[in-house]
């Protein structure tokens, strides 16, 4: 939109019965309301209305359609989206991290902010009428996370996986992870081999991982595999390979911009192998996209920590699983709760450590959702070895910590295996 546009929209606006108009017709798409309705809702004589609604006319911010011998009138809401647009798309460029801190800070219902991705600026002028939906409504249950509520929280990790695996990742809290720098280092450190990550799609390994789940899964020739926040496809592809064409691996994510890149990486893994078992699926893990009892084994790489509601995701695992069938995850996990700062900060909610609970507090909700069988191991060369490599996050966090503590006594890898 022009500044030009903006300011003549603006300038509709600018009187207290036409902001209340348009609000009105806001609250009431996509049906609108007719002349007589909004003279009576807003205690406005009909004579004051209809100059108003021709100058919010004449504007484009909202349209008029004759009704036999009624006048109907509707919100232009692409142009009210246009117009949020305007005002945000430049918001804290170059500081992404920054930008969306102020937002899950800010008491505006997650569902009505501004688009996470700058809008097109294809539409120089005024947006034409159409008829849109009201905006998705989902869930939103308040969250103590730093805060924010669970929506703010799913909307965090979203926008900052979507940028790393677009590569527009120049966050400003904690830079380029170490990890993202050198990701065959980091997988060879959690103990995956050089052999088979040199057969993986390029850009599958995304240095993301915290843990090798595939490892301990001890996958057999015909499973169905189901790997939870699957990124780029990292494990799927590895477990392909294993289950071989008479089984499946089925990969969950939720955002957008990971799966399109795992769909990419699949035509290679499909070219490479000559396999045809693998499939992506954009979903939550709270809700996962899964038949009950059809899957052998659920595997998952540093995701559950990223979830707001991890018995949810829990109960999701026992549905999908199969009886008999088993949990291999790896995922980071508290060893002591972490300073109220440093749960409070987005840098190390995105990056696998804010959001993580106490070991035992796995246990329970595992158990909580039927699991019985369940071995948790802390695996503490992970964190270690993200303070060896100076890793920017960990640095940060390390520095926030109360003088005198160690982020080795917070912070664990965690193996997580469990049987239905
Ligand atoms: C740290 S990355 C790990 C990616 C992959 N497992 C790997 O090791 O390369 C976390 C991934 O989980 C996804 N994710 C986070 N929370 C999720 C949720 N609630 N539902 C589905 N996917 C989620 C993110 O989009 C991101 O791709």
């Amino acid at each position: 939109m022009e500044t030009k546009t903006a300011a003549t929209l603006f300038e509709a606006l600018t009187s207290e019965a036409r902001l209340s108009i348009f609000r009105l017709l806001v609250k009431y798409a996509p049906e609108g309301l007719v002349a007589g309705e909004l003279s009576r809702l807003l205690d406005i004589p009909k004579t004051n209305l209809s100059f108003h609604l021709k100058t919010l006319v004449h504007s484009g911010l909202i349209s008029m359609e004759r009704e036999g011998r009624n006048t109907r009138y509707r919100a232009n809401i692409p142009l009210m989206l246009d117009i949020i647009g305007y005002l945000t798309a430049e918001c804290c460029t170059g500081n992404p991290c920054q930008c969306q801190a102020y937002r899950a800070a800010s008491d505006v219902d997650p569902r009505f902010l501004p688009l996470r991705t700058p809008p097109s600026h294809n539409h120089g002028g005024t947006r034409p009428m159409h008829s849109t939906p009201s905006p998705n409504t989902t869930a939103d249950t308040p969250h103590s996370e730093g805060q924010r509520t669970d929506e703010q929280v799913r909307e965090l990790v979203r926008a900052n996986y979507a940028a790393i695996a677009t590569g527009n990742h120049s966050c400003c809290c904690s830079g380029k992870r170490s990890g993202q720098n050198d990701p065959f280092r980091l997988a060879q450190s959690v103990g995956y081999d050089a052999k088979t990550l040199d057969r993986l799609p390029e850009g599958a390994n995304m240095g993301l991982s915290c843990g090798n789940p595939v490892a301990i899964a001890a996958l057999r020739e015909g499973q169905v595999v189901l790997d939870l926040g699957c990124g780029g496809g990292f494990d799927v592809f590895q477990a392909g390979e294993k289950v071989r064409e008479a089984g499946h691996v089925i990969g969950v994510d939720m955002t957008q911009e990971m799966i399109g890149k795992a769909r990419k990486n699949l035509e290679q893994y499909e070219k490479f192998t000559g396999l045809h078992n693998v499939e992506f699926r954009l979903g939550e893990i709270e809700h996962l996209p899964v038949a009950d009892a059809s899957v052998d084994v659920v595997l998952s790489n540093c995701v559950i920590n990223l979830s707001p509601d991890k018995a949810q995701v829990w109960r999701e695992v026992f549905r999908v699983l199969k009886p008999g069938g088993k949990v291999s995850v790896s995922d980071q996990a508290l060893l002591k709760p972490l300073p109220d700062n440093v749960r409070g900060m987005v840098a190390a909610l995105v990056g696998c450590v804010a959001g993580a609970i106490l070991v035992e507090e796995t246990r329970a909700l595992m158990e909580a959702a039927g699991f019985s069988k369940i071995i948790l191991t802390p695996r503490s060369d992970y964190v270690r070895n993200m303070q060896n490599w100076n890793d920017p996050l960990y640095r940060q966090i390390a520095e926030a910590l109360p003088e005198g503590r160690e982020l080795s006594e917070y912070i664990t890898s965690l193996s997580i295996e469990a049987w239905k």
